[in-house]
């Protein structure tokens, strides 16, 4: 199989990016199709660590192309920032391994301000955004009234267009009681960096087309987690894009059929960042335990992430929609020393039982989860590279998984680091 398409199953921050850049080594080329720089991927590579959140995580392997997709938001004074930063690390960046879509819309900074504003009205309730303006951003857009990179082009176009945003934004910001935002000054400030910027935009469709024709090897690379997809999430408490694997066809403009084997990445136990229901979230010492020792701290906000049991009704819900062939399972390492570990395998809603997660908001806040306990292993799986060097409960934990989600284990992560990892089956075998 030519792509593959790595997708989050939970609600984020499961390790997509160390998975990413394993995979990238046999890739031709990355590609993120949806998000924007709301994520943080991080990759440790021989103990250096390097944190991505636009770019592909690809960018960092000599003789790989990445590129970012028409379904991602671009906020261009952050991409920048983050291509200095990788730079400094001795990454190199270039048009010649870096292409944006020019049909890709632009964040400006009247999208953060938004994006605060509109948290702020939400009163006692907010959905813990990002604040990078990742909402509002795809607002626009829907709206029809975005600013694409193509536009950095064409100045008189570009000035007539962020005119026509800023009459509707200020319209808002004003009865927001907020301060205006000026339209020329976003216009002075896009035509500073358009330079920069330009030369990286590109007609991705037809690249991607070529590569494939060639028979080159695509990484599609997923941000966020499905249940943080607009349709298919815990909504309104997700993001404003859809994780579905059938993005990475719309968001990068490749037909459905060459999104190719989908591989979901999937943590070990449960981790959610912001607001929203949780069915198995541990407000205890074991919730403690693992946010300490799983370093359950944000790549983007540095927040503290909720964590909780093992949800394979979720997973398995993942699993069905976006048509998850296998998964790669990480952070095992992390539930080394517990005694025991419990896995929701169905949840009971006002005393009926149910084993799937409901559209509804209130339902989701209430539904009560169902456990089984499994026994715990006290010896360490961090940095594990075989199958066999894994304790027997351990196994036992993994195939016990596999069973309840309906999808194999392809690929299992022990450590954050590149090379801690077990192949089972290679994604690109099909
Ligand atoms: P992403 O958003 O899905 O790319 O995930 P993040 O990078 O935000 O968060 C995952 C964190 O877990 C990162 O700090 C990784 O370095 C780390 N990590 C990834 N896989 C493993 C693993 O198997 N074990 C441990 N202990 N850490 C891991
Ligand atoms: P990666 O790619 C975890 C969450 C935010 C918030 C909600 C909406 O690292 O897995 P937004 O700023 O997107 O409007 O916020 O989505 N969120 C993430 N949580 N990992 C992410 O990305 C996330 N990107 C957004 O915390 O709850
Ligand atoms: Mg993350």
């Amino acid at each position: 199989m030519a792509s593959v398409a790595v997708i989050g199953s939970q609600w984020g921050d499961e390790g997509k990016g160390k998975i990413v850049d394993w995979l990238s080594s046999r890739a031709d080329v990355v590609v993120r199709f949806q998000g924007g720089h709301n994520a943080g991927h991080t990759l440790v590579i021989d103990g250096k660590t390097y944190k991505l959140h636009l770019l592909p995580s690809g960018i960092v392997r000599k003789n790989k192309f990445s590129i970012i997709g028409n379904g991602v938001v671009v906020d261009p004074w952050a991409l920048l920032k983050e291509i200095k930063a990788i730079r400094d690390q001795g990454v190199d960046v270039t048009p010649d391994n870096l292409m944006i879509a020019e049909n890709a819309t632009l964040i400006l900074p009247v999208h953060s301000v938004l994006d605060e504003a509109m948290e702020k009205a939400r009163g006692n309730d907010p959905i813990g955004t990002t604040k990078r303006g990742i909402g509002p951003a795809y607002e626009d857009k829907v709206a029809r009234r975005g600013i694409r990179i193509c536009d950095l082009r064409e100045p008189d176009v570009l000035k007539e267009k962020i005119g026509n945003m800023m009459l509707h934004h200020n319209a808002l910001l004003k009865g927001l009681g907020m301060d205006t935002v000026s339209a020329d000054e976003i216009y002075s400030a896009l035509m500073k960096v358009r330079d920069e910027i330009l030369p990286y935009a590109g007609v991705v469709w037809r690249v991607l087309d070529k590569m494939r024709r060639e028979g080159k090897k695509i990484l599609f690379e997923g941000a966020q987690g499905m249940m943080l997809d607009v349709d298919h999430g815990t909504y309104p408490f997700v993001t404003s894009s859809n994780m579905h694997a059938a993005q990475a066809a719309t968001g990068s403009g490749m037909g459905p059929d060459a999104v190719g084997y989908i591989l979901g990445i999937t943590k070990a136990y449960t981790t959610r960042v912001g607001s929203g229901p949780f069915p198995t979230e541990l407000e205890d010492d074991v919730g403690k335990y693992l946010g300490e020792k799983g370093h359950e701290f944000g790549t983007t906000t540095g927040r503290k992430r909720r964590c909780g049991w093992f949800d394979a009704v979720l997973v398995r819900q993942s699993v069905t929609i976006s048509g998850i062939k296998g998964i790669a399972l990480t952070k095992l390492d992390v539930l080394d020393g517990l005694k025991e570990l419990k896995i929701c395998v169905g949840y009971e809603l006002d005393g009926k039982k149910i084993d799937y997660l409901p559209a509804s908001q209130a339902a989701q806040e209430k539904v009560v989860p169902v456990y089984e306990t499994m026994e715990g292993w006290s010896e360490s799986t961090k940095g594990a590279r075989s199958w066999k060097d894994l304790p027997a409960a351990a196994v036992k934990y993994v195939r016990h998984i596999e069973e309840l989600i309906g999808a194999p284990v392809t690929l299992l992560s022990t450590s954050p680091e590149r090379d801690d990892t077990i192949l089972m089956h290679d994604p690109f075998a099909g």
